[in-house]
């Protein structure tokens, strides 16, 4: 007996020093000191064991059981110790290190464009209103002295869409105009506005075709205006536009919804007019259509075209933003590919 208590001696307190956390520690309590464990055994076989005996055996088995008691409680607490060092270590942050900057999202080009675009004509005294994209046939076409089977229809590849409840074409709408007559129905002129929305139409896409895109529709209407009015308030738009004196050229054109009619070009940005391959050598690039409002569109919207004369454009947003950023492909602004898109 007394051997082997030597011999638990010496195994735990090697397995004690040895232990490497608190779960093995634990294991090696309870194989020595546990209900079951080798001293405790030991000490239960005391009573049976005679006096002499039992005096010497009992008090080095109780000597030992309180040494190993003692050793196990400062390993535990070095252990403990040490747990909560590698905790902290483990936790520890460089206050000095530079931050993880948020993710922060920005606006679309094309919304930056038609901000831009709606604050210059805003600073001119136009204000901006909205229409519908879902429009039905009497206001995308008929106001607009485009009747049905007219050949101008075969201008604008419509989306329609199925009868509304009275029995009404809807469709999407092709361009901004048909807000011209819905404005002028609720408001008596004078007026100037400006309509930025998106437009649609069924046609295949290339570099410079969408399914759908953006305009910018402009009216003024008053008792004296002329394209002279016109031509200065766009020249006006483009040198803040574009940040630098531009030069504005009108070409006769055909819009069933003006007379007369014409396109309107700006010097190209690229070669500032000496031709280049951007302008296809002409040193202009076409930027929209425009011209004096119609009396029939007058008549739709119920004002008497004797007393009223008015301009009308319509432009492309996204032509602009093309034009401003150099971008060669509409289509980039609706892929949503965050190469192209970061970049603004
Ligand atoms: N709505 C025309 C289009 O989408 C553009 C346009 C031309 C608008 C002449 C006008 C205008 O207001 O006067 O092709």
């Amino acid at each position: 007996m007394l051997k082997s208590l030597a011999k638990i001696k010496t195994r735990a307190e090697r397995e004690i020093k040895e232990a490497k956390d608190l779960k093995s520690l634990n294991e090696i309590f309870k194989k020595y000191l546990g209900k079951q464990g080798e001293l405790t055994q030991i000490l239960s076989l005391l009573p049976k064991l005679p006096r002499p005996k039992r005096r010497k055996i009992g008090r080095l088995a109780n000597q030992l059981k309180n040494s190993l008691t003692l050793k196990f409680d400062e390993r535990a607490q070095k252990l403990k110790e040490e747990a909560i060092q590698v905790a902290k270590e483990k936790e520890w942050i460089d206050i000095t290190l530079p931050g993880k900057k948020p993710v922060v999202g920005h606006l679309h080009p094309l919304t930056l464009v038609k901000r831009k675009a709606c604050e210059i004509f805003s600073g001119l005294g136009f204000e901006v209103v909205e229409g519908p994209d879902l429009e039905n046939e009497w206001y995308n076409f008929d106001a607009l002295n485009i009747p049905p089977h007219h050949p101008a229809r075969d201008l604008w590849d419509t989306f329609w869409l199925k009868l509304d409840k009275i029995q009404k074409k809807l469709l999407l709408r092709t361009h901004t105009s048909p807000v011209q007559v819905r404005y002028m129905e609720k408001n008596q002129p004078p007026l100037r506005i400006v309509v930025p929305g998106r437009v649609f139409r069924h046609e295949a896409t290339d570099a410079s075709h969408e399914i759908n895109f953006y305009q910018l529709e402009g009216l003024m209407v008053d008792k004296d205006v002329s394209v002279a009015n016109f031509r200065a308030i766009l020249q006006e738009f483009f040198n803040r536009f574009f940040e630098k004196e531009i030069q504005l050229r009108l070409r006769p054109s055909y819009f069933p919804f003006t007379e007369p009619s014409f396109e309107v070009d700006i010097s190209c940005l690229n070669c500032q007019g000496k031709g280049c391959s951007a302008c296809q050598k002409t040193g202009f690039m076409e930027m929209m259509g425009a011209g004096l409002v119609h009396p029939q569109v007058f008549k739709s919207a119920g004002l008497n075209p004797q007393i009223w004369k008015g301009f009308a454009f319509g432009m492309g947003l996204d032509r602009l933003a093309m034009m401003k950023y150099k971008i060669n492909d509409i289509r980039l602004f609706y892929s949503g590919d965050l190469r192209f898109l970061t970049q603004f």
